[in-house]
């Protein structure tokens, strides 16, 4: 039985992920930062992508078991609409601990278990509105900003994994209909997940360290 580790599984995108996964015969971890809101099936485990101690105490649960994918979904919008004359810093640092420094805290804490698995994925989910190429529109600076730098820091991760056989992706979801995405969203989460789950099932060495729609298409940088 292949094993999936989700973060950010008390809603959204994650609760959706950890429902297909399930549903699909997949050992299931989730985790939340409150597991009493987990409603889903497998099992829960606290965390807090912003806390070193939470993900230590992750990691220490989690040595001796295989995950064959890890998928870093937890994220935060932060303040919307903030000219760039009146940012908020201290938010923006919370944007960054939790979109950024976050994830990569995670896979460093997971990579034996990832490794040690037969997959040996990480997926990490980011957004389009984090391409350079394709902000036309600007604004956004704090949740843009993250997942740039959260793009950059992924590729490095994915070239120093490759020897290790490590698949390393990073997908956008869409525009997709949650508490974040609002309700003018694009698509439902059903969507969005059996879009991803499609890329990732279908990912190979090549694609280690790419950024993709969730229907597949490459994004630009
Ligand atoms: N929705 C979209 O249109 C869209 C588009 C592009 C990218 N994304 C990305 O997709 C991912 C999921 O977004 P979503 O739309 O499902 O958002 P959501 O409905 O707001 O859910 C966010 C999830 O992240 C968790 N989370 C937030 N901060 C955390 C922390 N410090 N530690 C652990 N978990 C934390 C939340 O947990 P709590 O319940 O405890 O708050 C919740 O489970 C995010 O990375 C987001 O940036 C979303």
């Amino acid at each position: 039985m292949s094993t999936v580790l989700i973060t950010g599984a008390s809603r959204g995108i994650g609760g959706e992920l950890a429902r297909q996964y399930a549903a699909d015969g997949w050992r299931v971890i989730a985790t939340c930062r409150d597991p009493a809101q987990y409603d889903g099936e497998g099992e829960v485990h606290a965390l807090d992508v912003t806390d070193g101690a939470s993900v230590a105490a992750l990691g220490k649960a989690m040595a001796g078991e295989t995950i064959d994918l890890l998928i870093n979904n937890a994220g935060i919008y932060g303040p919307r609409s903030l000219p760039f004359d009146a940012l908020d810093y201290d938010a923006w640092g919370e944007v960054l601990r939790t979109n950024l420094m976050g994830p990569m805290r995670v896979a460093a804490a997971l990579a034996g278990p990832v490794m040690a698995s037969q997959q040996k994925k990480m997926v990490f989910i980011s957004s389009k509105v984090g391409s350079i190429s394709d902000n036309t529109s600007g604004g956004s600076y704090i949740y843009r900003s993250s997942k740039t730098a959260l793009n950059m820091a992924v590729k490095s991760l994915s070239l120093d994994l490759s020897g290790k056989g490590v698949i390393t992706l990073l997908l956008h979801p869409g525009w997709v209909q949650t508490d974040m995405g609002g309700t003018s969203a694009l698509i439902d989460t059903v969507t969005s997940v059996t879009g991803m789950r499609a890329v990732i099932e279908g990912a190979g060495a090549a694609d280690s360290g790419r950024f993709f729609n969730y229907d597949g298409t490459e994004l630009p940088w």
